[in-house]
């Protein structure tokens, strides 16, 4: 099974959280692709079976969350070459994370809500709890394949 692990950092953060996701899902016998957006060949994405798209959360740290803008530029120039199902959101952030699931999962043109398919992180540490959620879309999506 072919993974695409895709991040924007600003203070290497998210980008840090990334590399935790991209290690447990490597650590599960998966073959793993770990990119920022910047440097990203989008073509991959037609030969991943599953991707993980992270964003620092943007906004006035109690009100306003988003992603920022170069994240929600590069989801829609992707949003083609993905099935909603394979993808899997993910932020860090301060104080909450307020709308940006439902902000991410716009900007990737995503029509039913799985808020289930959502980690975040303040520590950018992989918990038990962000690990159980990849295992259920791991394995949800070896069933389709
Ligand atoms: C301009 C700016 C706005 C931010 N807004 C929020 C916010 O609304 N809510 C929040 O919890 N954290 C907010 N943060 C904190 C970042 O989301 C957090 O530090 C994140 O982990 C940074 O990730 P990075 O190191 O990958 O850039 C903000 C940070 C900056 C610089």
């Amino acid at each position: 099974m072919k993974a695409t692990v895709l991040y924007y950092s600003h203070t290497g953060r998210t980008a840090a959280y990334a590399r935790e996701i991209a290690m447990y899902l490597w650590s599960k016998g998966l073959d793993v692709s770990l990119s920022s957006i910047s440097d990203f060949d989008k073509q991959r994405l037609l030969k991943s079976d599953i991707v993980l798209s992270g964003c620092w959360t943007c906004g006035w740290f109690v009100i306003g969350q988003h992603p920022h803008r170069k994240w929600i530029d590069f989801s829609k120039s992707v949003a083609d070459f993905i099935d909603e199902h394979k993808v899997m959101f993910f932020t860090t952030y301060k104080i909450r994370t307020g709308s940006m699931y439902s902000r991410m999962s716009r900007a990737m043109n995503m029509t039913r809500k799985r808020k289930h398919v959502f980690l975040k992180s303040k520590t950018a540490h992989l918990t038990d709890e962000d690990k159980t959620k990849l295992d259920i879309f791991i394995h949800s999506n070896m069933l389709t394949k």
